[in-house]
């Protein structure tokens, strides 16, 4: 099976490559330099050459704050991009896989959002994103959407690098404890999404890694696994004004995953230590 990976230069692409190359599969992963999604020419001709069996999209415009203000570059990336994708999938007939996100939905209540919930993105970049899965929708037959949410992988910076960093300086932090959801660890992701990709169950699905906690308990974690000493204080969202508004909440329910046989992915903090070990490993 021939699959072709966008966004492998950030976090989740470069995991997908690593984890379908490691059963055989023909990985080929892109960047930016490789291919502008934005240039429509320029995707019509290089997928085609390449025709492979399957895409997974996994670049995106993800600059949350910047997208308030960079609005026409997040869409183009976004939406356009996902357009030229989609478009080009349907001409050689490959399966699609996108990448979603829970700020496609508004963060209100506190129960977990299913995968039929009503999408409300409260930012712009929710509303680009939200905008990529119904181009799909329409365009395509054989498509795959996953939304996961607060993503932490070896190729890219991300939550857990920071407060790591913050610990060679600091001894005190703090962080938003009133916006509850779930890390996404790549790896873990990256293996689910090539069975998936293998697979003809077509879908919308929830997939970060199992287990709910506020930044600040994410941040708690974090150090007592990596035995820093370092006092986290819970602040509220309103403590810690960002450009774009965040959804408090973005728990995500995964019934469609288990309905459909495929395994939900580890719990959060399982995850975390996984990944401690392999940001050691990368250092030696
Ligand atoms: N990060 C999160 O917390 C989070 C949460 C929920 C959902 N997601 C979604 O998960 C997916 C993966 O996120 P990530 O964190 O792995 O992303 P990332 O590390 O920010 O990487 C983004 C990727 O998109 C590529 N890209 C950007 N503009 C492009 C263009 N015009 N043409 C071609 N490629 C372009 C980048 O290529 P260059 O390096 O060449 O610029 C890079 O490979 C995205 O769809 C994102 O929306 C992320």
């Amino acid at each position: 099976m021939k699959v072709l990976v966008t966004g492998y230069t950030g976090q989740l692409g470069y995991d997908v490559v690593q984890s379908g190359l490691k059963i055989g599969l023909n990985m080929v992963g892109i960047g930016s330099k490789d291919l502008d999604i934005t240039n429509e020419a320029a995707v019509t001709y290089y997928v085609k050459e390449m025709n492979p069996d399957a895409i997974i999209h996994c670049a995106a415009y993800t600059a949350v704050d910047k997208a308030e203000d960079d609005k026409s570059k997040c869409w183009d990336v976004n939406v356009e991009g996902t357009k030229h994708l989609a478009k080009t999938a349907k001409e050689i007939d490959a399966k699609f896989l996108y990448i979603s996100t829970d700020y496609v939905f508004n963060g209100e209540g506190d129960s977990p959002f299913d995968e039929k919930d009503k999408t409300n993105p409260i930012g712009y970049y929710g509303l680009t994103k939200y905008e990529g899965e119904k181009i799909l929708k329409q365009l395509l037959d054989h498509w795959f959407i996953i939304r996961i949410s607060w993503v932490f992988g070896i190729n890219g910076n991300n939550f857990v690098k920071t407060m790591l960093r913050l610990a060679e300086t600091k001894k005190e932090v703090n962080v938003v404890g009133d916006q509850v959801g779930s890390p996404t660890y790549t790896f873990d992701l990256a293996q689910l999404i090539i069975e998936m990709i293998q697979s003809d169950k077509y879908g919308v699905y929830h997939a970060s890694n199992e287990g709910f906690c506020s930044w600040a308990e994410f941040a708690q974690e974090i150090y007592k696994q990596a035995n820093a000493d370092v006092k986290v204080n819970s602040i509220s969202s309103e403590e810690y004004p960002t450009r774009a508004v965040r959804p408090k909440n973005s728990r995500m329910s995964k019934q469609n995953l288990i309905e459909n046989g495929f395994h939900p992915l580890p719990k959060w903090q399982d995850a975390l230590k996984h990944y401690l070990n392999e940001l050691k490993q990368e250092v030696k």
